[in-house]
């Protein structure tokens, strides 16, 4: 028995990184996934996003699992392209019950006559696009009268402010605190369906977001006093990706059926410094 069977999640930016190890560790626990991703470039950003061949892996290994995963191209910031990809999802597998709005970029080294453009570029995936992820799922979930869970992947910059100057940098940390206003605002507004709606708050995980040459670039000029910031409490540089998708697990499952409205970290104390 899984802790999930009989569900379906709704997964964004699923191709790679933590979205697929949240598709998997949920297809472990006998979800279905709808996996969803832009597998497009953006140009504000500085390192390679998503490919369709990292997405069709995605649905391989989901499928190694035993679940079954319908998968779209499709960017968060585009509402119909995105409510598109979800009633594909829902009319193949059944209802929904589990939203992981996970996409994002981070757009840092955005300066001068970029700033503007980094900036809008974070606001949009970001807090736009999760708000049209929410957007694409919340009647079919109500009508279904099943409950659910809502989860917004923020950031520790999500609680706490951190920036190299850049356009992009301040749109990130800007877009991260504003999904926990958008958290707490649905966790009131879904509370009467018993949808609950929470945030989770990583500190540094090693995926092509921080693994790449403009955060080597940033992490080796910034003074330490100033790196401190992104740093944890715990002796621990970088979680797990597997250590972000089973706080995904937990608020998924009826193992949490009463937790809503909270701002979850899963940091190594990044929060307290
Ligand atoms: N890596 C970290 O240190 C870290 C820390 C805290 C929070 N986060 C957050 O975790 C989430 C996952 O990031 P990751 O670390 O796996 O990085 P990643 O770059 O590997 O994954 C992000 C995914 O989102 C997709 N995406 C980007 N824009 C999109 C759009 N407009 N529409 C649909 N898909 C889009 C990308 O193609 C990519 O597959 C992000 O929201 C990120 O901000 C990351």
């Amino acid at each position: 028995m899984g802790k999930l069977d009989g569900k379906v999640a709704f997964i964004t930016g699923a191709a790679r990184g933590q979205g697929r190890s949240h598709a998997l560790r949920l297809a472990e626990e006998g979800a279905d996934i709808i996996a969803v991703d832009v597998c497009a470039q953006i140009d504000s950003v500085g390192y390679p996003l998503a490919t369709p061949d990292d997405l069709d892996e995605t649905v391989a290994l989901v499928e190694k699992t035993g679940r079954r995963v319908v998968a779209s191209i499709a960017d968060v910031r585009e509402l119909g392209a995105l409510q598109g990809a979800f009633d594909a999802g829902v009319a193949e597998l059944g209802p929904c019950q589990i939203v992981v709005a996970n996409a994002g970029i981070h757009p840092i080294g955005t300066f001068g006559d970029r700033a503007p453009e980094g900036w809008r570029d974070a606001l949009d995936v970001i807090l736009t696009g999760s708000w049209n992820t929410i957007q694409v799922a919340r009647a079919q979930m109500v009508e279904a009268g099943q409950g659910g869970s809502i989860i917004l992947i923020s950031s520790s910059n999500g609680l706490k402010g951190h920036t190299d100057g850049s356009g992009g940098w301040d749109g990130y940390v800007a877009a991260k605190h504003g999904l926990v206003g958008l958290m707490r605002t649905y966790a009131w507004y879904l509370g009467p369906d018993n949808i609950r709606v929470n945030s989770i708050h990583p500190s540094g995980v090693p995926t092509q977001m921080t693994m790449n040459q403009m955060f080597a670039d940033y992490t080796a000029s910034t003074p330490p006093e100033r790196q401190m910031r992104l740093g944890n409490a715990m002796p621990v540089q970088w979680l797990d990706p597997l250590d972000i998708s089973n706080a995904v697990l937990w608020l998924a499952s009826d193992d949490a059926r009463y937790v809503s409205g909270v701002t979850l970290s899963v940091d190594g104390g990044s929060n307290i410094l």
